[in-house]
């Protein structure tokens, strides 16, 4: 990087805002040869407050172009977490045949309202563009969705349906207190309830929020549906989290066989996460990127400048456990444009002399220890012990800010045998992906400097370490 971005803790190779705090991925769309990136932004200041529509380009999902904010608060509230799709059909009627809409549809939050002692203050409104997504006019008739009485009620996804005969209508997923809700549409403007989800055997240690509803195909070519509800608090290692359900969606209810809480990611920070729609056919992948905080700490992690990142982004693939599914998460392949030269080392204690890492192991042994130190004492463990995965943090470098940091994480190991670990170190987060994404750990770290000690326990000799580059 060109002098551009050299703060301490700045992410060299995940996306963060130039200035001032971020939340949720929002609004993530593709459209003629453009992701978009939108995020949950706070303008004036590095913690959150009044929310607006911050946003980004990009090309190949890893090299980013920060563009203007797009969407500000206005008379119904302020801009809380959303989605977009391209109008392709002009179902809307707010662009022309020849020249469709982009429409963002995020929740209002009407904050002098809450104040007031109301209860109905999130609601639900849309934007277009007609200039790819550059410049944003709000619908004139906003909100499109009121609200029936319920305090949380909020963060529409929407995608296309359609049936098995061709017809097709939106549809909306929205967190309502502790139940998806799922509302259709022909034109992204009138929208009718269908259904509410809300197994009693799900997570329910906090209120549900940003859910999304998207098909994967199984590996067997079958088509299933996949429904995220991130939660706060009640993740596995406290706080904030992503749980989903695997099964059907008929274009009214959303169904499942399966009765098991899922976890996208067993790391603390990879929250309110959802796909990208519009994504080219020919492309075909389910692309996901997350948030990478947790509600826990996240107002007071030790950066000024800016405050959290996004995870790197991720394909979501179905694979079966005996006779249920599960999503991985794999890095994408453009992340290889990172690799600046690769090194083959051998011997369970490395020297390191790059600080931007992808680190590629085999695992040999049933129990098996990876840890990163510096020259300060601080380090990073991750482990496997029984049928267990440990992660600590505790002695990663900057821990004082908020307690709960401090906790020890675990994950399941499935019941998967694991065989290989990629791990991404970056200035301030390490993400651990077992057997291409089958179980994940993110995590955000605060080193007070460059951890550069790699020692390895049970893993194969010979480690493969790729040195990345910065995106900036
Ligand atoms: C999730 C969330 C959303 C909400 C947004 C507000 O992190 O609480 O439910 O729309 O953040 O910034």
């Amino acid at each position: 990087a060109n002098g551009y971005y050299q703060e301490p803790y700045r992410p060299q190779f995940h996306f963060s805002p130039e200035a001032n705090w971020m939340n949720d991925p929002n609004g993530m769309v593709y459209y003629e040869g453009e992701y978009h990136l939108f995020y949950q932004y706070h303008p004036e200041g590095n913690t959150w407050g009044p929310m607006h529509w911050g946003h980004a380009i990009s090309e190949d999902l890893v090299h980013w172009e920060h563009l203007p904010i797009a969407l500000y608060p206005d008379q119904h509230g302020t801009i809380f977490s959303g989605s977009a799709v391209a109008d392709l059909n002009n179902t809307s009627g707010l662009g022309t045949e020849d020249n469709p809409p982009l429409i963002a549809i995020f929740t209002y939050h009407d904050a002098e309202a809450a104040k007031d002692g109301a209860i109905d203050f999130q609601t639900q409104g849309i934007a277009y563009s007609l200039d790819k997504g550059r410049t944003w006019e709000k619908y004139d008739k906003n909100p499109v969705l009121k609200n029936p009485g319920i305090k949380d009620f909020r963060d529409p996804k929407v995608m296309w349906y359609e049936d098995a005969d061709g017809n097709g209508k939106w549809i909306m997923s929205l967190a309502v207190k502790d139940k998806i809700s799922f509302y259709s549409s022909g034109n992204l403007i009138d929208w009718e309830y269908e259904s509410d989800f809300q197994p009693l055997w799900a997570a329910y240690g906090g209120v549900w929020e940003c859910p999304d509803l998207f098909k994967v195909k199984s590996n067997e070519g079958e088509d299933k549906w996949v429904l995220f509800v991130s939660i706060n608090p009640g993740g596995p290692n406290g706080g904030s989290a992503t749980q989903y359900f695997v099964g059907d969606f008929d274009g009214k209810d959303f169904t499942t066989t399966e009765e098991e809480v899922k976890w996208l990611d067993y790391g603390a920070d990879n929250y309110a996460g959802v796909t990208w729609s519009n994504v080219p056919k020919e492309d075909g992948r389910v692309l996901f990127i997350g948030w990478m905080s947790n509600w826990d700490y996240a107002n007071v992690v030790p950066t000024e400048v800016w405050r959290s990142a996004k995870t790197i982004p991720r394909s979501l693939e179905l694979f079966e456990i005996g006779n249920k599914s599960y999503l991985a998460s794999k890095p994408i392949e453009e992340l290889q444009k990172l690799q600046a030269s690769t090194q083959k080392l051998k011997g369970d204690e490395i020297v390191l002399e790059d600080e931007l890492l992808e680190i590629v192991l085999t695992i040999d042994e049933p129990n098996f220890e990876f840890q990163l130190s510096n020259d300060a004492g601080e380090s990073i463990v991750l482990k496997r012990e029984g049928d267990k995965i440990h992660f600590d943090r505790s002695n990663s470098g900057k821990t004082a800010f908020e307690a709960a940091f401090k906790k020890l994480h675990s994950a399941p190991d499935l019941g998967i045998a694991l065989k290989d670990l990629r791990v991404f170190v970056d200035k301030a987060s390490i993400e651990f992906f077992f057997n291409d994404g089958e179980l994940v750990l993110t995590e955000i770290i605060f080193p007070t400097q460059p951890y550069s000690l790699l020692k390895t326990e049970g893993f194969s000799d010979t480690k493969q370490i790729h040195v990345l580059k910065s995106i900036w």
